[in-house]
C-alpha cells in the first residue's frame, strides 16, 4: 500500500511556529495542571497508574465509562484505540480491497479517502458544498445511496470541515436506506461533544440511532479534540464482536494497546466531560455570531455555507481572492496560522477554528479585512 502524502500535516509543520492557530480543527489544549483545576481533581490520582501493558481492547474501567456516551453500546462492544486515526486505518485495511466502493461526503478529513484509495477502492464523493442547504444535501445522499450502493457509506458527524450535522429523523433515514441497500455504515463521530445550539449536551449518536434496526454499522469516536487533550491520542470503534476480534488482533501489528495512562486520563475528561466543555461551546458559538455578523460576510468578501451546528470549524468561501495566498500572508506577516482549502483539495476556501479566543478571533477577522482590502488596492493600481 503507498500512502500518498498527507498536506494537511505539512501545512501544520509549516505553521507550527505561528502565535495564533487557527488551523486546529480541536478546542485550545490544556497542560496538565490546567486540566486537573478544570476538573476539579487532585493529579496524585495519576501516582498508582500501572506502567506496564494495558489490554489490547482497552481498559474495562475506560469502555465503561465510553459506553456510558452511548444509549445501545456495551463495554464488550468496543476497542479503543491510539486516537481513531489507528481505528480507521485498521478497520480500511481489514475490509477494504481493490473491489470496494465506498461513498464519502467531501470535503473531508483526507485519512478517510487517503487510506481507502491507497488500498485500491473506488471512493466517490458527494461534494457538499454544492448544496444551498441541508435538506437539499440530505436528499441527495439518499439518491447517491440507492445509485451507487457502496459497500461502505462514511459519515462524519458533525462534520469537519463544514459543521453541519446530521439530525435523528435524517440519520435514521439514511440507515433504513443503507440497510435496503445492504450498505455498510461507518460513523465517525469525533465532534460529538460539542454541540452547537442544540439543547442536548452530547450530539445524538449515529451508531445508536442506526444500530437498533440494522446490525451494520459501526462508529469511531474520541474526545480528545473536544475537550483539549489531543496529545493523549486516545480514540474509539465501535462494532460486532467478530469484527473486534480482528481489531484486536490487527493492533498486536499496530500498538499492541493504548498506554493506560492516557486512557485514565481520557476516562476522567469523559466522567467530567460537563466541567470542560460548556466554556469552549460558548465561545464557538460566540465566535460563529461575530463572523455571520462581520463585515467581511455583509460586504460578500466571505461566503458561509452551513450553519454552525456542532465541532469547532467552519470552511467558508473566500469570494474574489486566493486562499491560500490570504493563508501564506495571514501566516508570514500576522503570526496567524489557518487552513487553506488546497490542502482540502478545495481551492477558494478556508478552515477557520472557532474555540479560540474571542479578542484573537476578532484580530483575525480584521487581519483578513485589512488583507483582502489592500491587496485589492494593490492590483488597482499596479
Ligand atoms: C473527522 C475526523 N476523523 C478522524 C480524525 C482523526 O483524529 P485522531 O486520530 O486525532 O483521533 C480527525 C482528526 O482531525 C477528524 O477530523
Amino acid at each position: 500500500m503507498i500512502l500518498k502524502k498527507m498536506k494537511m500535516e505539512d501545512w501544520f509543520i509549516k505553521t507550527a511556529s505561528c502565535q495564533y492557530n487557527f488551523s486546529e480543527s480541536g478546542v485550545p489544549d490544556f497542560t496538565l495542571n490546567e486540566f486537573f483545576k478544570k476538573i476539579k481533581t487532585n493529579k496524585s490520582i495519576l501516582n498508582n497508574i500501572f506502567l506496564g501493558n494495558n489490554d489490547t481492547y482497552g481498559s474495562l474501567d475506560l469502555r465503561k465509562e465510553i459506553s456510558r456516551l452511548y444509549s445501545t453500546v456495551r463495554p464488550e462492544n468496543l476497542i479503543t484505540t491510539n486516537g481513531t486515526s489507528e481505528a480507521l486505518y485498521i478497520f480500511f485495511n481489514l475490509f477494504l480491497n481493490k473491489k470496494s466502493k465506498i461513498l464519502l461526503l467531501y470535503p473531508a478529513f483526507p485519512l478517510l479517502y487517503l487510506i481507502p484509495q491507497a488500498l485500491g477502492a473506488k471512493v466517490h464523493f458527494l461534494d457538499v458544498l454544492q448544496f444551498q442547504d441541508k435538506k437539499e444535501l440530505s436528499k441527495r445522499l439518499i439518491l447517491e445511496i440507492k445509485g451507487i450502493r457502496p459497500d461502505l457509506l462514511i459519515i462524519n458527524i458533525p462534520h469537519n470541515p463544514a459543521g453541519f450535522t446530521f439530525n435523528k429523523k435524517e440519520i435514521a433515514e439514511i440507515g433504513q436506506v443503507s440497510k435496503k441497500y445492504k450498505v455498510n455504515i461507518l460513523f465517525d463521530e469525533h465532534y460529538r461533544f460539542l454541540p452547537i445550539n442544540f439543547s442536548e449536551k452530547i450530539l445524538p449518536s449515529g451508531y445508536d440511532i442506526v444500530s437498533k434496526f440494522y446490525k451494520n454499522v459501526f462508529a469511531v469516536g474520541s474526545v480528545i479534540k473536544c475537550v483539549g487533550i489531543v496529545g493523549i491520542r486516545v480514540g474509539w470503534l465501535i462494532a460486532n464482536k467478530i469484527t473486534l476480534n480482528k481489531i484486536r488482533d490487527y493492533k498486536d501489528y499496530t500498538t499492541h494497546c493504548v498506554p493506560l495512562i492516557n486512557e485514565t486520563i481520557t476516562g476522567l475528561a469523559i466522567r467530567n466531560i460537563a466541567k470542560i466543555t460548556p466554556e469552549f461551546i460558548a465561545r464557538i458559538k460566540n465566535n460563529w455570531l461575530l463572523l455571520k455578523n462581520s463585515q467581511l460576510v455583509k460586504q460578500n468578501k466571505i461566503i458561509l455555507n452551513y450553519q454552525l451546528e456542532g465541532g469547532c470549524v467552519c470552511f467558508p468561501k473566500i469570494n474574489s481572492f486566493n486562499s491560500l495566498k490570504l493563508a501564506k500572508i495571514l501566516a508570514t506577516k500576522y503570526n496567524t496560522s489557518i487552513m487553506p482549502g488546497e490542502v482540502f483539495g478545495q481551492k477558494g476556501y478556508i478552515r477557520i477554528n472557532l474555540a479560540q479566543a474571542t479578542k484573537d478571533f476578532q484580530n483575525l477577522l480584521k487581519n483578513i479585512n485589512s488583507i483582502i482590502k489592500n491587496e485589492k488596492n494593490k492590483s488597482i493600481f499596479n
